[in-house]
């Protein structure tokens, strides 16, 4: 039962300055004392250092801002999340931007692919995140981390020397969605990519829909990474973000995602992306963080008996 927390104050994939100071923020709420408190084994790795650009002598890619800068990002990203996923603990990568996403998810990637264990990513996000070059009509780089870590061509040598795992694009989840450009819409219907959006989510509630991703998980006999945008969360739960669109989960539906997700005892790796603390109001957007993160790592309101899988 242990944790590694890793900073990883990026900004330059979003359009708004400020998630660099993210994990600064989510100390300051107290990420680590309510992880110490559940019992966990909290080893704060630090924040990442902006490493120094060596962008290597790849083209650069037309729409893709700061293309170089996100690339010697990426792949430092995923080295160490690689490392961090075969320690055996639970890595929490606070972000930073979205884009951080490409390096932490294809690294726990790669280590799950070496154990044999199918990942599934769930994408727990106001938008679809599947931009690619060529569809993107901002060229921000958070907008297209879900299509490249679903292997879309388009940025083929971002990770520079670091291998490159695909994720099959039936192993992604989006979930919470109510944004999409339409190109990127159109990609994501015809590579199938599993949807819940808040239609859905209305519709159904997250109860049932969540269940329905953990089942897939389960009967795959695979593990999940959660890639937690914190624009899911409605502007007015969740203010400390830079794309914000109204519309969004609850804080009690947020937390019962948390809570089912921890029961699932499948989730092995975490995001926690796009705080702005520059945008936040007190502090409010990084506390109900905070919060959510403690309820995914097993935090409830009585002491229900928590199912015998649940390892998180
Ligand atoms: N779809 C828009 C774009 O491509 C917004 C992306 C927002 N992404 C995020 N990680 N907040 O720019
Ligand atoms: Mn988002
Ligand atoms: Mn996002
Ligand atoms: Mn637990």
């Amino acid at each position: 039962r242990r944790v590694a927390l890793l900073g990883v104050p990026i900004e330059i994939g979003a359009g708004l300055r400020g998630t660099l100071m993210g994990p600064a923020a989510l100390r300051t709420a107290g990420i680590g004392r309510v992880l110490d408190q559940l019992g966990f084994a909290v080893e704060d790795h630090g924040d990442m250092t902006r490493p120094a650009l060596d962008g290597g002598n790849d083209p650069v890619p037309a729409n893709a801002n700061y293309y170089g800068e996100v690339k010697s990002w990426v792949g430092a990203i995923s080295a160490r999340a690689y490392e961090l996923a075969k320690s055996g603990a639970v890595p929490l990568f606070m972000g930073g931007d979205h884009s951080l996403s490409m390096g932490s998810v294809n690294g726990v990637a790669r280590y799950w692919q070496s154990r044999g264990k199918p990942l599934f990513v769930l994408w727990f996000d106001a938008h679809a995140d599947y931009n690619t070059p060529a569809t993107t009509l901002t060229a921000n780089m958070h907008g297209m981390s879900a299509a490249f870590l679903c292997g879309e061509p388009g940025l083929d040598q971002l990770l520079g020397d670091e291998p490159r795992v695909s994720i099959p694009p039936s192993r992604l989840d989006l979930f919470g969605i109510r944004s999409i450009d339409p190109l990127e819409k159109e990609l994501v219907r015809q590579r199938a990519i599993p949807v819940v959006d808040m239609r859905a989510i209305d519709e159904f509630g997250v109860g049932v829909l969540i269940r329905r991703v953990i089942d897939r998980v389960r009967a795959a006999g695979g593990v999940l990474h959660l890639s937690f945008d914190v624009d899911v969360l409605d502007p007015a739960v969740a203010p400390g973000v830079g794309t914000t669109v109204p519309g969004g989960a609850t804080y009690r539906e947020a937390h019962l995602v948390m809570e089912l997700l921890h029961d699932s005892g499948l989730v092995r790796s975490v995001d926690i992306v796009e705080l702005n603390p520059f945008l936040d109001e007190r502090g409010r957007t990084a506390r109900v963080a905070v919060e959510l993160l403690g309820s995914l790592f097993g935090m409830q309101i009585t002491d229900r008996v928590t199912p015998s899988n649940a390892v998180l």
